[in-house]
């Protein structure tokens, strides 16, 4: 990774195949384990809660206990909606039904069992070990729509997957975490603990996970050979992780512990996270964490990229949410969140040059170069637009009601990428022109074109103009690096969470453009999937990409369901989600 200089394009394109490669960051290639034992030499299944552990804790840290601080009230004391807006709201939420209901069909015909299914060849494809993992990740789902009937079929399914073994030789701790044993617990939690087999699989899950923790510090190894580890084979810890991937496994195993009573899957976390408390101020962005560390030498230093985007970003996301689950027992969790969002207003954070002059936000990217510079990379990535949900969920919980109005900046400027394209869609990644003067950011044409000369990098006396044309460069926008969508689901979550934060009804309103936007765009014969170019003209098809992740039934269509259900259904104030949008029941406080 290392540093991440504007002009130098062989650093950019790498840092770009990372961030492309990594979903909220996954490709098992990025860091090969050096000789992986084969999954084959496994013959019966592994008991993981017997295994010998190379580095046994003896001395677990317990669930934090103490008297809750009440926590403030999340969502907005809706009214009584007109009969008007009811209906209207209804349809919405039954076309958003209809699109799950397709492409969950699409999926069962062709890809059940299967982690997902391929929307536009058939088929299927199974990147992350061939567990279901799109009807694992969506059973929550399925319970919120009402679908009764799909979901005991989805149950019945998951009592055959065993989650002791994995087709992959190295497991994804973070993926496999979020999309599986978040899907377990969610869906656990969210039909009131009736059916234990999800408990059950979940714990299954969890003990195996666990073993990826044994190694000297405790570190997981977070590219993990799960065979090695079932074969008393050498553990370390790696010398290099994503900081996203250490940061985002503590709501998940601390509701394993919840649930369970057993205190060492918290514990393992909690571990984690006091490293990351010990070593915030440290960084060479104090407050903020590099998309990259080292584990092994537990050196927080040895990168200078920082960014709410792909690799770092649920990492912070995780901060408040934890804060949550916990019931507000420890500040830990709300001094990691304040140190990092104060540093992200300061450094992260920028206000483009758009043809309205909206006073809107982009979260981009900074990095510090070897001469201790600061460098903004005024890009915005699709991921990094969770970064409004979080913000305004900070705003209430930590009672910091000015960084409201930084939320909904935040999530305008997600809304304003959607709406600029001629799909209506946001593309994975792109430019744009920084404000000198945050105050006075008038538009200018030519100020635009200047700057799409800069970044083209072909020089003043080149044809702005046709660079616009060619590369489809709509006004406010120097480069689109990555002009696929990928069904994500960052943008319509915080338009979500703002939603229910405020009541605002122009929020619903973004959000239905956006679904029919994506719903136009994307609908396959069999599925939705991944589309290659927001840019493309209006009216005309899109290239199909053949990939339906397993969070567009997981994430994206179920925050679109929750903003035009009825603002009970979840509520902010009775669950808290993962980053695979699962609901984790938080503690209650009485009122
Ligand atoms: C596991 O390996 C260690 C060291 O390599 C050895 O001391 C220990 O006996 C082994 N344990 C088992 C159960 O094989
Ligand atoms: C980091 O700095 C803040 C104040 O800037 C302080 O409150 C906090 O205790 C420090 N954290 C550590 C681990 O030293
Ligand atoms: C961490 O790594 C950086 C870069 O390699 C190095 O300069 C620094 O001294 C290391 N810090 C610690 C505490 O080891
Ligand atoms: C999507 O398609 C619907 C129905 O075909 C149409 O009414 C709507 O205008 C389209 N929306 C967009 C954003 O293309
Ligand atoms: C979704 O897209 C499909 C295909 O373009 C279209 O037939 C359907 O009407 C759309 N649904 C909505 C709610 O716009």
């Amino acid at each position: 990774m290392g540093l991440f200089i504007r002009r130098s394009l062989a650093l950019f394109i790498s840092i770009l195949l990372l961030i492309l490669a990594f979903r909220q960051l996954n490709t098992p290639d990025e860091f090969p384990p050096p000789t992986l034992t084969s999954s084959a030499q496994i013959t019966s299944p592994v008991k993981w809660k017997d295994i010998a552990l190379r580095y046994p804790i003896t001395s677990f840290i317990p669930l934090p206990s103490g008297t809750p601080s009440p926590i403030p009230r999340i969502q907005h004391e809706f009214g009584i909606e007109t009969e008007h807006k009811k209906q209207q709201r209804e349809e919405r939420l039954a076309a958003v039904k209809r699109t799950f209901l397709h492409s969950w069909e699409g999926y069962k015909k062709h890809a059940w069992l299967q982690d997902e299914v391929n929307p536009v060849s058939g088929g299927y494809s199974n990147g992350f070990g061939a567990r279901g993992a799109t009807l694992v990740d969506a059973l929550d789902t399925l319970v919120i729509m009402g679908l009764e009937k799909e979901f005991q079929s989805a149950l019945s399914a998951v009592k055959k997957i065993d989650f002791t073994t994995s087709e992959e030789v190295s497991i994804n701790v973070f993926e496999t975490t979020i999309r599986y044993l978040g899907g377990l617990l969610s869906a656990y939690d969210l039909t009131k603990s009736k059916h234990s087999v999800l408990l059950k699989k979940a714990v299954d899950l969890g003990n195996m996970l666990y073993v990826a923790f044994d190694t000297p510090n405790h570190f997981p190894i977070t590219r993990w050979d799960w065979a090695n580890g079932a074969s008393n084979g050498t553990q370390e810890t790696p010398s290099q992780a994503l900081s996203a991937e250490l940061g985002s496994l503590s709501l998940e195993f601390t509701r394993l512990s919840q649930l369970t009573g057993e205190p060492k899957y918290y514990d393992i976390v909690q571990r984690i996270t006091d490293h990351f408390h010990n070593h915030q101020n440290e960084t060479t962005i104090p407050g903020l964490f590099p998309v990259s560390i080292n584990p092994a030498l537990e050196n927080f230093s040895t990168d200078r990229t920082f960014t709410f985007g792909g690799m770092s970003d649920s990492l912070y996301e995780y901060f408040p949410k934890e804060h949550l689950l916990l019931g507000g027992v420890t500040d830990q969790y709300k001094g990691l969140y304040e140190r990092a969002i104060e540093a992200a207003q300061d450094r992260l954070f920028f206000r483009p040059l758009t043809p309205k002059n909206e006073d809107i936000l982009i979260s981009g990217t900074m990095t510090k170069n070897a001469a201790n510079n600061f460098k903004l990379l005024p890009a915005g990535q699709h991921l990094t637009c969770f970064a409004g949900g979080m913000v305004g969920m900070g705003a209430m919980i930590f009672d910091r009601p000015e960084e409201l109005v930084t939320a909904r900046r935040l999530v305008d400027g997600c809304i304003w990428a959607y709406d600029s394209m001629p799909t209506g869609i946001m593309p994975e990644s792109f430019q744009v022109i920084p404000c000198t003067n945050p105050q006075d950011c008038t538009w200018s044409n030519q100020r635009w074109h200047e700057a799409v000369l800069e970044e083209s990098g072909f020089g003043r006396t080149f044809d702005a103009q046709r660079i616009i044309r060619e590369d489809g460069l709509p006004p406010g926008f120097t480069k689109i690096d990555d002009k696929r969508f990928l069904l994500r689901p960052e943008a319509i979550e915080s338009v979500f969470i703002l939603y229910r934060i405020t009541g605002d009804p122009s929020l619903q309103d973004a959000a239905w453009r956006m679904f029919q936007a994506i719903n136009n765009s994307t609908q396959t014969e069999i599925s939705n999937s991944a589309i290659a170019d927001v840019t493309s003209p209006h009216g005309e098809e899109t290239e199909k990409l053949d990939s339906c992740e397993s969070f567009w039934m997981a994430e994206t269509l179920k925050y679109f369901y929750l903003i035009f259900s009825h603002p009970d259904l979840v509520s902010l104030d009775e669950f808290v989600f993962n980053t695979e949008a699962h609901p984790l029941r938080r503690p209650q406080h009485k009122k």
